[in-house]
């Protein structure tokens, strides 16, 4: 007779069972114990060959490890399947209440934030808010201002000339007569150097008393450094009125400088000379016993101005002023390279 030690293999297969990780495993024990070839299976085949009596005892005891076989399997499964769920799901767990995605907003230019700033600031004194084209003609860049051609003044502006003498359009008629033709050709263009073109553009077609800002781009053709660029602000500032002195003048800038720093500001008027202004001064100012930055060019408006513009100059006065805005900019921000406004880097800008 074949011993069979039933109590061992359900030992065995306990703990075979327990051991397993995952469903196929298990599977795998499942068929090594009661698959056709199984271990019990085979038990089953050879009670045949065995005493009636020996075939019932151990027909019976194998009955009862197949049926604890058969537990065990099934609940193994389960706590297998489970486990798999619970990894499903914590994989899949969304936390709501990890902060999200910081979306990056783009944000002003330090050079928009100033000049919005001095808008604002100009705008609670009266002044309106004018701007005018980049791409000038000669005409109001230099004639119109004092500067005839061949004067050593132009000088003091290197300028980009645009090199075809495109015709400016007319407004009122789409053909040209003989003499509009030949104003087109003196109406050379160039990038504006300065924004005072503004003032006989604004004067032509505004009666005084006026008072106005012009900010916007101007270009120069010289060498960069620390303090110049090919391209930079300007913010123009022209106030005409019956009676308008150099007293008016530097008490609006004064009050235009102290609200602006928000601190206390020295400025130094020096005489200088510019061809439309009459008397012309430079304004320097530096923060807390610092060094003297040149920002503005200033004066009183020059007669023939007035004139250009149409205006009799017997019957007003007035006074104008450019000042530098990426100059501004430099000192309120305490920054000491112009050209980084221009570099478009991205670690500088960010700190604004
Ligand atoms: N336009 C002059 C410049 O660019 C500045 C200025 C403006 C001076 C108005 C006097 C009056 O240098």
């Amino acid at each position: 007779m074949v011993k069979i030690d039933l109590k061992n293999l359900k030992v065995e297969a306990r703990k075979e069972i327990k051991k397993t990780d995952n469903l196929k495993d298990l599977d795998e024990i499942f068929k090594k114990y009661l698959g056709k070839k199984g271990e019990i299976t085979r038990i089953f085949n050879s009670l045949k060959k065995l005493s009636p009596k020996e075939r019932k005892k151990l027909g019976e005891g194998a009955n009862l490890v197949k049926r604890e076989v058969e537990e065990m399997t099934k609940e193994r499964a389960k706590e297998l399947q489970e486990e798999l769920r619970k990894q499903k799901i914590e994989k899949e767990k969304i936390d709501v209440t990890r902060p999200g995605k910081k979306l990056e907003i783009g944000h002003l230019h330090p050079l928009t934030l100033v000049q919005r700033e001095v808008e604002e600031i100009f705008q609670s004194m009266g002044f309106s808010v004018i701007i005018g084209p980049e791409i000038e003609t000669e005409w109001y860049n230099f004639d119109a201002l004092n500067i005839p051609k061949d004067h050593p003044a132009r000088d003091m502006w290197d300028t980009f000339w645009l090199r075809n003498n495109q015709k400016i359009p007319n407004p009122k008629s789409q053909i040209p007569n003989k003499s509009q033709i030949l104003n087109f050709k003196s109406q050379k263009l160039l990038l504006r150097t300065h924004t005072s073109p503004l003032q006989v553009r604004y004067m032509e077609k505004h009666q005084p008393p006026l008072r106005i800002i012009v900010p916007g781009r101007c270009f120069r053709h010289e060498a960069t450094d620390a303090s110049h660029e090919i391209q930079f602000y300007q913010l123009e500032g022209l106030v005409v009125d019956k009676d308008i002195s150099g007293a008016n003048f530097k008490a609006i800038i004064e009050e235009f400088l102290k609200r602006f720093f928000k601190t206390d500001i020295e400025i130094r008027l020096r005489p200088s000379f510019f061809p439309f202004t009459e008397p012309s001064f430079e304004i320097d100012i530096r923060r807390k016993k610092g060094k003297w930055v040149e920002t503005m060019g200033a004066g009183m408006v020059h007669p023939k101005v007035f004139e250009a513009a149409g205006l009799n100059p017997k019957n007003w006065q007035g006074f104008a002023f450019g000042a530098g805005l990426d100059r501004l900019a430099m000192l309120k921000y305490k920054i000491n390279d112009i050209r980084l406004f221009y570099s478009s880097d991205l670690r500088f800008l960010k700190q604004f």
